[in-house]
């Protein structure tokens, strides 16, 4: 009696919370609808030989989809296949080269025939080379653009075609280093591409019935965040810097940098990749993708939040997780000290 009178006395408050917990109830059974005949659908992933794509692919097959998986060497091609069902079919595949793109097209068309291509998940990428911006030239941007967002496009336009056909998916690889820019080098860069890329791809594409998601994966252990290769390219740039740019950072720098490098990817990265090829599968197999997918706890509560909050805060905390140059400290004893200088002569003019 009592609580019916309080519902009554706060009628308001009562519609209001009504009303989000059923939009809530409502995305969830959303979020949870499938799409009918998997085992009729083709999927082609790229970037299989190991990580991501690797576990995807095998994933796939499991769920009954003819996955066609597309990896960089034979050797990765035929562990896949040792690893799932004869149904998985493996193609080589370096998206940098438009012939190898154009034979994968050839073979997929040939595989999904009048049924055309559900899906297409464009996972293939590499980090490096990665560093502080200054110590990149030219070349160093090409080498991770090339693969990240220059063969994503080619492929993706190659490939729509066949998915134009099945009215089905692109499922892109970002990353929240697509949305949070705090490293040099090509790869973040690469990312805020994809984002826009696929942004652009949707709104176009909606008219065709073909959706079009994210992957915004944070820190996972794979080959892209492998220690000993992003040092091992680290210690090619750093050997190759003039000594008056190496001076500004000065000699104890690179062995700071790398043990700050090595202290971050060890707090933020996850083992389980899982997280992320969940996510790549809820964006084949839902009837209602999500536009994107931020994998991981790092990415949902750190890097995703920071990257919308106000820049000297993000700038702030970011600074905190890397070394300082030489010569930035210099320059902050000088300015300390004119300051200094400057009181005492306002204090005592003589
Ligand atoms: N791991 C993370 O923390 C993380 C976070 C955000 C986003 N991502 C993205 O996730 C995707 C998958 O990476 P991953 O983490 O699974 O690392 P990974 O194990 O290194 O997988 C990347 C795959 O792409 C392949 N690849 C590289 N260059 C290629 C080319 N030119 N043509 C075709 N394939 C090529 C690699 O082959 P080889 O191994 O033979 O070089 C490898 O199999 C990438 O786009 C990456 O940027 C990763």
């Amino acid at each position: 009696m009592q609580q019916k009178t309080s519902f009554v006395s706060h009628p308001v408050e009562t519609v209001i919370l009504g009303t989000i917990f059923s939009c809530i109830l409502l995305w969830f059974i959303r979020d949870g609808l499938r799409v009918e005949g998997i085992e009729q659908k083709h999927v082609f992933v790229t970037g299989c030989d190991t990580g991501f794509g690797n576990l995807l692919a095998r994933q796939l097959d499991q769920r009954g989809f003819n996955v066609i998986a597309s990896c960089l060497t034979d050797k990765g091609g035929q562990d896949l296949q040792a690893a799932s069902s004869p149904k998985l079919k493996t193609v080589l595949l370096n998206v940098t080269d438009s012939q190898s793109i154009e034979k994968a097209v050839q073979f997929v068309q040939t595989e999904v025939g009048d049924k055309g291509l559900w899906g297409l998940v464009n996972n293939a990428g590499r980090a490096t080379p990665i560093g502080p911006t200054e110590w990149m030239q030219k070349e160093d941007f090409n080498k991770v653009l090339d693969v990240n967002l220059i063969g994503l496009i080619e492929i993706t336009l190659k490939f729509l075609p066949l998915i134009k056909k099945a009215r089905g998916r692109v499922v892109n690889v970002a990353s929240v280093m697509g949305r949070l820019a705090f490293a040099g080098g090509g790869y973040c860069l690469s990312k805020w591409g994809v984002e826009s890329f696929s942004d652009s791809l949707r709104r176009d594409m909606q008219y065709f019935g073909i959706k079009v998601s994210i992957i915004e994966p944070g820190f996972f252990k794979t080959g892209v965040t492998s220690l000993a290769v992003i040092e091992k390219d680290l210690q090619r740039l750093w050997d190759r810097l003039s000594p008056e740019v190496r001076d500004s950072y000065g000699v104890q720098y690179f062995d700071k940098y790398l043990k700050a490098q090595s202290l971050s990817m060890n707090t933020f990265c996850s083992s389980d990749i899982s997280k992320v090829t969940n996510c790549m599968e809820h964006a084949l197999i839902a009837k209602y993708p999500r536009t994107r997918y931020g994998a991981g706890w790092d990415a949902k509560f750190f890097w995703l939040p920071l990257s919308y909050v106000p820049s000297f805060i993000a700038d702030f905390m970011l600074r905190a997780l890397l070394p300082t140059p030489d010569a930035s400290r210099q320059q902050i004893k000088l300015a300390f000290n004119s300051t200094d200088n400057l009181h005492k002569i306002q204090v005592n003019p003589h």
